[in-house]
This record gives C-alpha cells, sequence and structure tokens, in this order.
C-alpha cells in the first residue's frame, strides 16, 4: 500500500474501501444492520487497511467487529468515521459531544483515525463551533485527526484561517467528468489532503465507454484506470465493492503508469 502524509505528520494510506451499505441486509443503504462482516472481511484479506464509515451509515459496529475479527494489528488500520450536520447532531456543543462519543463507543476500537464532518452546516460560524468539539476529541487522543467532508473552498479557507487545529483532508465526490478540479487544486496548495468519494457510481456512459478503450494497451479496466489516474493527482480513493473480483481490481492498481497524454484526456473530461 502507498501511503500520503497529512499536514499533522500522519500517513494515510491512499486507498481504502467505501462501507456505505456493507453489513446491511441486501447490501441496501436503508436496509437492517445484520453485523454481517463478509464484505469487509474480504477486502481486509486483499489488503485493504483504510476503512471508511459514519453515523449516517449506522454500520460503525460491522466496522469495529471487523477489524477485531481480522489477524491485522489495529495500528495498521486506518478508520474514519463522521458526524451528521442536521441539528439532531449538532444543535448544541453537548450533542456534539455525545455522538462523537457514541461513534467511539460503537466502534469500539480505543481511538479512531479520522473523524469528518459530514456536512457543512449552516453558517462558518457554526461549522467552527462543531470543530472546536472534535479539537477536544484529539487533544484527549481520542481522535487521531480530524476533516471535513463536502466543504467548497469557502467553508474551507474560514476553518484553515480559524481553527487551532488544521482539517488535514476533504473528502467530496469527484470523478472524471466532475473533477471538482479547482477544489482539488485548492485543497492541494493549503495542504489539506483531498479524498474523492463516488470515484465509479455517477460515471457518465460515454465517458465510461473512452475509458474502457483508454485502459486496454495498459491490460486495466476502467475502474483501475479511474483509482491509478486519482491517486496520482494526489487524491486518497475509497471505492466500494460488494463483489469480491471487483475488490480486487480495486486495489490492484500500482503497477501501471498511465501516459501524459491519457492523463490529460481524463483531466479534460466534463460533463454539464
Ligand atoms: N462523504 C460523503 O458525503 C459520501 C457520500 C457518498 C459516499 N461516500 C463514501 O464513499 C464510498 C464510495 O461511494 P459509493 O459507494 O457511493 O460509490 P462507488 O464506490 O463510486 O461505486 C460503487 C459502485 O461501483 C461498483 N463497482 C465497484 N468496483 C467496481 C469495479 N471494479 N468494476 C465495476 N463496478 C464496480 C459497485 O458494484 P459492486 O458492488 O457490484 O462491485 C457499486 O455499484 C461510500 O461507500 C462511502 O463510504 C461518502
Amino acid at each position: 500500500m502507498k501511503y500520503f502524509t497529512m499536514n499533522n505528520g500522519v500517513r494515510i494510506p491512499v486507498l481504502g474501501t467505501g462501507t456505505n451499505t456493507f453489513g446491511k441486509e441486501n447490501g441496501n443503504f436503508n436496509g437492517k444492520v445484520t453485523y454481517d462482516t463478509k464484505e469487509l472481511s474480504s477486502a481486509i484479506e486483499l489488503g485493504y487497511r483504510l476503512i471508511d464509515t459514519a453515523i449516517y451509515y449506522r454500520n460503525e459496529a460491522v466496522i469495529g467487529k471487523a477489524v477485531k475479527e481480522s489477524n491485522v494489528h489495529r495500528s495498521d488500520f486506518f478508520i474514519t468515521s463522521k458526524i451528521p450536520a442536521d441539528k439532531a447532531f449538532t444543535d448544541t456543543d453537548e450533542i456534539v459531544r455525545h455522538f462523537v462519543k457514541q461513534s467511539l463507543k460503537e466502534i469500539d476500537l480505543d481511538y479512531i483515525d479520522l473523524y469528518l464532518i459530514h456536512f457543512p452546516l449552516e453558517s462558518n460560524e457554526e461549522n467552527l463551533r462543531v470543530w472546536r468539539i472534535l479539537e477536544t476529541f484529539v487533544f484527549q487522543g481520542l481522535i487521531k485527526s480530524i476533516g471535513v467532508s463536502n466543504f467548497n473552498i469557502d467553508q474551507l479557507a474560514y476553518l484553515i484561517k480559524h481553527a487551532r487545529i488544521k482539517p488535514v483532508l476533504n473528502q467530496f465526490q469527484s470523478f472524471p467528468g466532475k473533477h471538482q478540479q479547482s477544489l482539488i487544486d485548492f485543497c492541494k496548495d493549503n495542504h489539506v489532503i483531498p479524498e474523492a468519494y463516488q470515484s465509479f457510481a455517477k460515471l457518465d456512459a460515454q465517458i465510461k465507454d473512452t475509458l474502457i478503450e483508454l485502459a486496454k494497451p495498459y491490460n486495466k479496466t476502467w475502474s483501475q484506470v479511474i483509482l491509478n489516474y486519482q491517486v496520482n493527482e494526489g487524491l486518497v480513493v475509497i471505492p466500494k465493492s460488494h463483489n469480491k473480483q471487483h475488490q480486487f481490481e480495486n486495489i490492484d492498481i500500482f503497477d501501471f503508469e498511465l501516459s501524459d497524454k491519457d492523463r490529460m484526456t481524463i483531466k479534460q473530461m466534463h460533463v454539464e
């Protein structure tokens, strides 16, 4: 596995697994939580160490269970969770503290590697209020790093300016056709790691066809080309799959190099 070093000196795997439908009936986001760890266990066996969960996903306990069931040391994992922005989770400082403690209890792995604000709240001041509480968990050692998700440049800039602990990472939707290049550039200029979610899920059909052709000379798949491209652009990626073959493909992306021309073709892909 390759790693990036975040602005606090902590290393993060460049590739991990999404989990938003894992451990649930029929693999449905809204399905009943079954505590079945099969998808995660197969990902861990294949070498995935970064696991991306959230309070919203209701499966933090499934992640903790899979990690404990594995033969891999806790310190080799990198677990991310997130607090929702909704008032039910953030209305008062006490509520925020309650839900962060609840996350720690559900995951039950002594500490969480990275904790994100899942979506921006209604104002920059509100974001900062929740941020200040997350900072206290870092000071206590219960959370190692903190960051944000779905923040735009303005929201990120405000936080960077006012925070005691700078956000290490911003997780947002990014895929060929909708890279969000200016946000990626802003993150990199400010030493905040950009992390892509939904690298595949919203891909335009025509763009996918182009990527299938582009991948052929490398003996790789369109999905491997996307992940290789994103990692080389400095993004952490968190593809999710319920299929072991796809999980294997998605981690087998480090043995080829896209030509400058192909990289440029992907960079310029754009859908209105
Ligand atoms: N911060 C946020 O607001 C936010 C929002 C959305 C998602 N996320 C996070 O990002 C993660 C990834 O997003 P996502 O799960 O929505 O979408 P995704 O990873 O982009 O795509 C998942 C879909 O791609 C398919 N797939 C995966 N690997 C494949 C491969 N090698 N070949 C062909 N198809 C493949 C999967 O089907 P199979 O299962 O059949 O392989 C599944 O249908 C989530 O699980 C979650 O952890 C965060």
